[in-house]
């Protein structure tokens, strides 16, 4: 079976801006969502988690607590930490 790509906070870290990708995690696993930014219903807000974690910000923003962003969420995954 093909084997999932592990990511170094690292290598995440260097995916924050559109033009270089824009890669979060979620509970170990990690995102490539460029392609979602610009379809994001709450704007540009999430490019501040750019680079990093998306908890401390869904913590915040509760509207995220919900089966289909969760859904929208895994069709962008790349991989793990
Ligand atoms: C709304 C997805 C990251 C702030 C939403 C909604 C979705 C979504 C689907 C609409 C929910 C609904 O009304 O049912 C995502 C995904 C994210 C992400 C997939 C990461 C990959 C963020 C971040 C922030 C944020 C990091 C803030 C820093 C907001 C806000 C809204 C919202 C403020 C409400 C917009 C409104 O109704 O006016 N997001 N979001 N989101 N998001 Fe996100």
């Amino acid at each position: 079976p093909p084997s999932i790509p592990i990511f170094t906070q690292d290598e995440v870290t260097k995916h924050r801006s559109l033009e270089d990708g824009v890669w979060v995690t979620y509970q170990g696993s990690v995102y490539d969502i460029t392609e979602f930014v610009s379809m994001h219903p709450g704007g540009d807000k999430i490019l501040l988690a750019a680079g990093g974690a998306l908890e401390p910000f869904w913590a915040l923003y509760a509207v995220h607590s919900q089966e289909h962003v969760l859904e929208i969420l895994s069709e962008y995954k790349v991989g793990e930490l």
